[in-house]
This record gives structure tokens, sequence and C-alpha cells, in this order.
């Protein structure tokens, strides 16, 4: 199961809270997989991206909707969470378009947080073998993407910077990760997210295969 894209929290009849994700990586991870022989359910938020071949796609909106897919998806041997999803949806979401008061004030919005979806699959009754789940950071990549991994309960952390106004990784085919394990930081070279898809499945598959 791969979970993908940014999703999209309703604020009213026509405005929306989204995050920012292409869904390239989680896309092409779902690809490397399938060619790789693995049965791949791609539960994905709102992207350009085309369906990746030979994978189920599950098309979702919001964080909830991909968590009851996600969920629905399992049992599952393994779990990439490479989605960028909304911490917070609207508490108060409202089937009508909020009219701009004439006084020139504005509406406070009350949010309420999402379910985690990563930390969610890690406490699963049915907990994938691998749970592999992604931290976007702009500072301290890497000791924040070790604390991550330990409080969400996940197997293995692919950490990006995507703070680099020299190289921007949101939407970008490029993007430079570590991978963080039990044993330890991996620095991987810049690559495309074609290549770090296919480097990830290698390490699945001899991973799987120990
Ligand atoms: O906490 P943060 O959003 O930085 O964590 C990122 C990781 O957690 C990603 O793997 C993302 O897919 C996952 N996540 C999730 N559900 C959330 C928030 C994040 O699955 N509500």
């Amino acid at each position: 199961l791969v979970t993908s894209g940014p999703t999209h929290e309703p604020i009213d009849a026509v405005r929306y809270i989204a995050n920012h994700s292409s869904g390239k990586q989680g896309h092409a991870i779902a690809a490397a997989l399938a060619r790789e022989g693995a049965t791949v359910t791609l539960i994905s938020g709102p992207v350009d991206e085309p369906p990746p071949r030979g994978v189920a796609v599950v098309s979702v909106r919001t964080a909830r909707e991909m968590e009851a897919a996600s969920l629905a998806a399992l049992p599952s041997d393994i779990a990439v969470c490479a989605a960028a999803v909304g911490d917070f949806s609207m508490a108060n979401e409202s089937s009508q378009k909020i009219k701009k008061p004439d006084d020139g004030s504005a509406p406070t919005l009350a949010l309420k947080q999402n379910p985690d979806i990563l930390a969610t699959i890690c406490q699963h009754q049915v907990r994938p073998r691998l749970v592999i789940g992604f931290a976007a950071e702009t500072q301290n990549v890497v000791d924040y993407a070790m604390a991550k991994r330990l409080r969400k309960g996940a197997d293995w952390m692919l950490a990006n910077d995507v703070g680099k106004t020299d190289s921007p990784v949101f939407g970008s085919d490029h993007n430079m990760v570590h991978l963080i394990t039990e044993m330890g930081n991996e620095a991987w070279p810049e690559a495309s997210k074609q290549e770090i898809a296919d480097h990830l499945v290698d390490r699945i598959a001899k991973e799987l295969n120990r």
C-alpha cells in the first residue's frame, strides 16, 4: 500500500485547505514496486500525475478518506506513506460558501486534528512487515526524522530537506533524501525521484528476503 499526493480539506462549499505535494515521489514508488511484481494499491489525493501502470489507484480527497482507504488496503506486506496529509481539517465545515462580511472582519476558522495515517498503520493489529514514512523538513533534517521514526513507530523514514531554495523539492523531478533505519542514517546522492524509487524498492526487496 502506498499513499501519495496532498489532501484537500474543505472549508466551505468552494474553499479548501491543501498541503503542498505533487505526488511524484509516491507515484514513482508505486510504479517501481509494481515493476518488481508487487501487487500495489496506490491511495492518492488530487494530483496531476498519471496513474502508474499495473497499480490499483484509489482516489481520495481528505485525510479521513485516505485513512479509510489505507486501512481497507490492509493486510499488506509493505506500507509506504509518501502522502502529504494535512494535519488539520475544519471543525465546522460549511455546506454553503461563507460570505464576506461588509464590516471588513474575517471569520475565525476552528480546526481539528486529522488522524495520523502512518502512526495508525504502525499500531494496527495487522501491521505490515515494513512500514516506511516520509519526513519533509526545513532544518535539522536527520535529527527530526529520527525522532519522527520513533514517535510514529515506523521502520524506516525517508527524510528530505524541502527548505533548500537553490533546488526546490516540491514539484521537481529530483530529490535528495536520507534513509533512516534502526541502524542509523544513510545519505543518498541527489537523484531523480524515479531513481530514488528504484533504489528504495531494491532495499525493500532485500529487507523482505532477509
Ligand atoms: O508529521 P509529519 O506530517 O511530518 O509526518 C510525515 C509522515 O507521516 C509521512 O509519511 C506522511 O505520509 C505521514 N502522515 C500521515 N498522516 C498524517 C500526517 C502525516 O500518514 N495525518
